[in-house]
């Protein structure tokens, strides 16, 4: 496996400058997630990093080797796909084979390897079966065999669920999760989800415009969000952002607060109050969501019981000061203010 050292990665398009001066260090057998909006790059930056792109400056180096110049067969990378891209008129067993008859490895060594990569993902009973004859999910652990059996230093997957129903996704991400830990493999995942994102990740890295905002671990880019972009992208349902004039805060910075952390006001105290009319309540399970209008913004805030609650009647909200962000109003950055701590 390998740690992975991206230095001023710049990448265009004809005259459209895709990736911007990019720097990114992952480190031996980190699961990475580009996560970010379509179009921002992330496939980009995935297929400069496996060689299928050539880049127009910059560095990337595998375990300190710069791999730049190298093509994708020399860097020792897998590639998972959305679409899987299987051969459909090959078996599994002569899909997962395929890359090492490439290389020509010996029968013995193929057989042995395939044995294991079939084990390992639970697929030794498919192994003469054709693609056509298999489940999304199946065809998907297919895919990921091909692209282990040749203990790859990297393995890059591009949106690699984003075909599966939404069950078969969540098991298929904890399948994904358990085979990167086991193989302790440096893996690199991209995906427009944020929840996929977040609970698959040692560390996040979300891009908007070729520009990485933030790199971090999943719970810190949630709770200490670089800007507004990253606050906006991370958390369902979304972070609330009010003019912060409304909570008496300067008119020029934005307020940002977390639905699960603004809540029916019980009693004065610390914090900030918002009062308006009660639109709506949307129930979620355990968690009930109000839509509340306050001085012509909606906010979105939750409770634990909704009862009482009529829509139509004023309600007044709490959100604690530490649950408060605030960002300027036009860059989006970061402001941080004592009063948040
Ligand atoms: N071969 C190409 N020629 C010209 N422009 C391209 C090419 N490939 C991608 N682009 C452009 O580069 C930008 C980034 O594309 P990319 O595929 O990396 O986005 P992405 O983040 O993977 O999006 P998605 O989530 O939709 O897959 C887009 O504006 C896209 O139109
Ligand atoms: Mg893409």
């Amino acid at each position: 496996m390998a740690s992975i050292t991206i230095a001023g990665l710049r990448k265009s398009y004809r005259n459209t400058e895709i990736l911007k001066s990019l720097d990114l260090s992952i480190k031996d057998g980190e699961f990475i997630s580009f996560l970010g909006p379509s179009g921002c790059g992330k496939s980009t930056l995935l297929f400069c990093i496996a060689g299928l792109e050539e880049i127009n400056d910059g560095s990337i180096r595998f375990d300190n080797r710069e791999i730049t110049e190298l093509g994708p067969r020399e860097r020792n990378i897998a590639l998972v796909f959305q679409d899987y891209a299987l051969y459909p008129h090959m078996t599994v067993r002569g899909n997962i084979a395929f890359p090492l008859q490439q290389q020509k490895v010996d029968q013995q060594t193929i057989n042995k390897q395939v044995a294991w990569a079939a084990e390992t993902l639970g697929l030794e009973s498919l192994l003469d079966r054709l693609p056509s004859d298999l489940s999304g999910g199946q065809r998907q652990r297919v895919a990921v065999g091909r692209a282990i059996v040749r203990n790859p230093s990297v393995l890059l997957m591009d949106e690699p669920l984003s075909n599966l129903d939404a069950s078969l996704r969540v098991r298929m991400r904890t399948e994904i999760r358990r085979l990167q830990r086991e193989l302790k493999m440096t893996v690199i995942f991209v995906t427009h989800d944020q929840e996929e994102a977040m609970v698959l990740s040692d560390r996040i890295a979300v891009m908007k415009d070729g520009i990485v905002q933030q790199f971090a671990a999943p719970m810190t880019v949630y709770t200490d969000p670089a800007n507004h972009f990253v606050a906006g992208f991370i958390g369902s349902p979304q972070m609330n952002f009010l003019p912060a004039g409304l909570s008496g805060y300067n008119n020029d910075l934005v307020l940002g607060v977390r639905p699960h952390d603004i809540n029916p006001a019980k009693a004065a105290g610390d914090g900030v109050h918002f009062t308006g009319e009660l639109a709506f309540v949307e129930s979620a399970g355990p968690v009930h969501f109000l839509d509340v209008m306050v001085g012509g913004h909606l906010v979105k805030a939750t409770c634990s019981d909704p009862s009482g609650l009529e829509p139509g009647s004023q309600i007044t909200l709490k959100a604690p000061g530490h649950a408060l962000r605030f960002f300027k109003s036009g860059s989006g950055a970061r402001v941080h203010m004592s009063s948040q701590h």
